[in-house]
């Protein structure tokens, strides 16, 4: 029996690393308690766990005040919380072109409710954010900048730092859903104000968690009050965090597998970790790139994506200003074929190849404006940690086989 091949890594990563599973069944088994709540031993070793992922967290990001991280189920309730409690009425928000719908959508809703202004800065064929034209888009009210860290679409990385050298004080909330874990960062030296997390795809943690780093200094109002296990006698929410912004019983359970994969990641090294999915990626892009009756999109290149490629089985390209040759990305122009559609190429690498991908707008329909794939989508082929570049090969034969179709 052939044996599946997991290139769905983008959307949640797996396999975990055993530790994962096994710090859930201990928390399960040996733990139970709630945190923070009661002051028994249970309570207080569970506790532990939480404060041992909020450190863990801590040093993978370089946060040097545990505090000011907050869990949360995921990052999209991450971005929401500084969405709904940092911005005030009449304030101008900038966004990139490349943006997630968990974005988009509170962002939208605010700007459809006459509440805020949103501005969307345009980004190349690539994905590229063209921090350039920035500046001209900074007004007196501007107030917060959001930008997708790593394109869920296409992987492609911004400059954090670059921006943020733009932008001066106007906070930067970097939703990192696609970088955290398996891309290098530091809240201090990138200049990320507000950093969103979600705690499934590359922190190799279960589903439901995630999380949110607030710089000192900034306020965020909370989207719900009610128990946190401090100052119970007060009908007022605490002003401090994290138990401003952590109200109610967390995902504990998830909360200690998040940690038992942070510390996975720690011990591996996200150095060693990114140049292991660096190389997967520029294996496939390699093995890819004369096959005729295939476009990928995005950068083309290891160096500037995450370990993410997006294609369609056509070789037609986008049409716009700004195209040139490979200037989206697309490679083999010359072969002008009709395409296969891409729920068709999706069920044959299912049925046929027990390769696992993504196909279609990957909740970013801007991000597929953006890059000319609007309405269609792409089929997205991601990779994680577990991959291997046996994987890569069978990957591409696959996927040659179909564009042969
Ligand atoms: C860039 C980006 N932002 C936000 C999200 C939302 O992630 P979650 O469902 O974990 O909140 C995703 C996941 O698909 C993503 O890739």
């Amino acid at each position: 029996m052939k044996k599946p091949i997991y290139l769905d890594n983008a959307a949640t990563s797996f396999p975990k690393p055993p530790q994962v599973t096994e710090a859930i069944i201990h928390y399960m088994n040996e733990v139970g308690a709630n945190p923070g709540r009661s002051g028994h031993q249970l309570s207080i070793e569970a506790s532990r766990v939480v404060q041992h992922t909020r450190e863990s967290l801590a040093t993978l990001f370089h946060i040097s005040d545990t505090k000011r991280i907050v869990f949360t189920m995921n990052v999209t309730e991450a971005l929401n919380t500084v969405i709904y409690g940092f911005l005030n009425a009449g304030d101008n928000v900038i966004i990139s072109a490349m943006e997630h719908n968990s974005v988009l959508r509170p962002l939208k809703h605010l700007e459809e409710s006459d509440f805020i202004t949103l501005t969307i800065a345009p980004c190349d064929r690539k994905g590229l954010l063209d921090i350039d034209a920035l500046p001209a888009l900074v007004r007196k009210n501007t107030s917060l900048l959001v930008l997708n860290h790593a394109s869920n679409v296409c992987g492609t990385i911004q400059d954090v730092r670059a921006v943020k050298d733009v932008i001066g004080d106007i906070p930067l909330l970097l939703d990192t859903a696609q970088t955290s874990g398996c891309y290098p960062i530091d809240v201090k030296d990138d200049g990320i104000d507000f950093l969103a997390f979600t705690g499934h795809k590359g922190l190799l943690g279960p589903q439901g968690t995630g999380g949110l780093y607030i710089r000192e200094g900034l306020n965020v109002r909370p989207l719900k009050r009610g128990g946190t296990g401090s100052i119970s006698e007060k009908f007022q929410q605490p002003d401090f965090l994290p138990d401003a912004l952590e109200s109610g019983t967390q995902n504990n359970v998830g909360i200690a597998g998040l940690g038992a994969g942070v510390d996975f990641i720690l011990n591996e090294g996200v150095n060693i970790i990114r140049k292991h999915e660096k190389g997967l990626t520029s294996a496939l892009l390699k093995a890819l790139h004369d096959v005729p009756g295939l476009t990928i999109y995005g950068p083309l290149d290891a160096e500037l994506q995450t370990a993410t490629i997006s294609l369609t089985f056509d070789s037609i390209l986008p049409t716009g200003p700004g195209h040139e040759l490979g200037g989206c990305g697309a490679i083999n122009l010359a072969w002008m074929e009709e395409g296969i559609p891409l729920d068709a190429a999706g069920d044959m690498l299912n049925s046929e190849y027990d390769i696992f991908v993504r196909i279609g707008l990957h909740c970013a329909p801007l991000a597929h404006k953006t890059l000319g794939t609007f309405p269609e989508g792409t089929v997205r082929i991601s990779m994680g940690y577990f991959n291997t570049l046996q994987d890569m090969e069978s990957a591409a034969k696959a996927i040659r086989n179909i564009a042969e179709k």
